[in-house]
């Protein structure tokens, strides 16, 4: 019992700071993914984390999704981007991963200068942000500032074409119909890109800062 509630909120049983989550989703929204890595792997924890959240007292939709969410062990978070990080140096957490996709509405709310500046209380050695978004200049912009600050980027790729259905997200299928739908947008496109936190080259430079 102990062991499902320390999972679900994120932090050991013997201490009341400090945790390690596999993912955190950044910009879930209904979360799909994220619960669905919950489920397939029930002894890791998932965060999922958008200020959308915060409307479920009001509204029954964002409840359900929460209570869905919750119910399969993710561990929810009301809250931005920067917010949630500033919470996580504060209680000393740290994830194996980040993911962020679609991060739409607008791209630069999300503050990921923040998230790099603070990676190594953040993140692992060798954790990964995983961002997907149709926006390509935006991701281009990402990786440029990403490498400012030390860390491995990827090329920009693009998405194998895979049917609607088997999108990942919400965000995604919906850009998908859309363009599929419009004549004049005959293909869809959706680009990702991956940031490693390489410990050596990263430490370099933030010792260097210090
Ligand atoms: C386009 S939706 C993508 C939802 C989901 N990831 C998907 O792919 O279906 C973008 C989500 O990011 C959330 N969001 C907006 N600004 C944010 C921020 N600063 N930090 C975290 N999430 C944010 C929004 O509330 C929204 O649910």
């Amino acid at each position: 019992m102990l062991k499902i509630f320390s999972r679900r909120t994120g932090k050991s049983s013997g201490k009341k700071r400090g945790a390690i989550f596999q993912t955190v989703d950044v910009g879930s929204g209904i979360g799909e993914w994220t619960s669905k890595q919950a489920e397939r792997f029930p002894s890791r924890t998932y965060v999922a984390v958008d200020p959308l959240y915060s409307l479920g007292k009001g509204a029954p939709f964002i409840r359900k999704m929460i209570k869905r969410l919750s119910k399969k062990g993710v561990k929810v978070e009301p809250r931005t981007l920067e917010d949630f990080l500033k919470t996580m140096i504060k209680r000393k957490q740290k994830a194996r991963n980040f993911n962020i996709d679609m991060p739409t509405h607008p791209f630069e709310l999300y503050n990921f200068e923040f998230l790099f500046e603070n990676i190594s209380r953040v993140l692992f050695p060798n954790g990964k942000i995983f961002v997907k978004s149709e926006m390509h200049t935006k991701l281009r912009k990402l990786r440029e500032l990403a490498k400012r600050y030390s860390l491995r980027v990827s090329a920009i790729k693009s998405l194998p074409r895979i049917p609607v259905e088997s999108l990942r997200t919400g965000a995604m299928k919906l850009i998908a119909e859309d363009s599929i739908q419009s004549p004049e947008k005959k293909t869809y496109q959706i680009y990702s890109l991956v940031i490693t936190y390489g410990l050596k080259k990263a430490r370099k430079d933030f010792d260097n800062q210090r």
